[in-house]
């Protein structure tokens, strides 16, 4: 089931972000094939990456654009966002668990929000924004954060070789190198909260080859940052 040598072709889906496209960058340097799905109305914002990738225009959720777009994929790295009221993110989860090839590494980004086991401490200024976000979203009908629980809620379910990655606040700037990652919010490593996009990206990409990583949901954090310096 392991390894390096299996992935050669991956599905990117929302690869037109800023997640995304640190990810084709990431998966066009390891030699991948890479097939991107992106709104039709992004597909501009891969110019730069046009002649070396496949480009499936279409909303994530749309589960003929990922029947396509994942066919032979030996992994899927999806960008769960809970845009919209619309189950975007679970519309999204759904398609990715029900196409992809059955041998396939799927690979999910998320927040520190999601809980797998309710095992993860949370301070309250934390639990007050998320509240105060996902009352604010479903309001404004802008944000489903429910939604995004719901899509990895059905992932946790799943009996696929799927890995959540739940990612800290996050910042730009160049690579600081693999970020740690540990079990549960509250873990001291994770204390400091940030990490940089483009190691979030590089997280996920090397999570298809960790098989330690399948069914597990890191919560992730830059490996720079004193938290992780401390307890590393
Ligand atoms: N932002 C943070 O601080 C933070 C913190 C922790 C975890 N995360 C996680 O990191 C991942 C990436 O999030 P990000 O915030 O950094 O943004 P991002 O990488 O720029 O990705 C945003 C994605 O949402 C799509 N999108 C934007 N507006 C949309 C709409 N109205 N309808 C449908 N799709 C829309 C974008 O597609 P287009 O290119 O077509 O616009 C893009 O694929 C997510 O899984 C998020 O949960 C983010």
């Amino acid at each position: 089931m392991s390894g390096t040598n299996r992935i050669r072709k991956v599905g990117i889906i929302g690869a037109s972000g800023k997640l995304g496209q640190h990810m084709v960058r990431h998966a066009l340097e390891r030699g991948y094939e890479v097939v991107g799905v992106c709104r039709e109305s992004s597909v501009p914002k891969l110019a730069a990456y046009a002649d070396r990738i496949t480009i499936v225009p279409g909303p994530t959720n749309d589960r003929d654009v990922i029947r396509q777009a994942v066919a032979g994929c030996d992994g899927v790295l999806t960008v769960l966002v809970p845009w919209g009221v619309q189950q975007y993110s679970s519309g999204t989860a759904q398609a990715v668990l029900d196409h992809s090839e059955p041998h396939a590494r799927l690979i999910f980004s998320c927040g520190w929000h999601i809980t797998r086991d309710g095992k993860d401490q949370y301070s309250w200024k934390f639990k007050t924004a998320l509240q105060l976000a996902t009352r604010l979203g479903r309001l404004l009908r802008a944000v489903e954060i429910d939604d995004q629980v719901e899509a990895c809620r059905r992932i946790f379910a799943s009996n696929r070789l799927w890995t959540v990655v739940r990612g800290s606040d996050l910042e730009e700037g160049e690579s600081q190198g693999l970020p740690e990652w540990s079990h549960h919010i509250g873990d001291p490593i994770l204390a400091s909260n940030l990490t940089r996009r483009v190691d979030f990206a590089l997280f996920m990409i090397e999570a298809l080859t960790d098989d330690l990583l399948i069914q597990e949901a890191p919560a992730i954090v830059g490996r720079l940052t004193p938290s992780a310096r401390a307890h590393a």
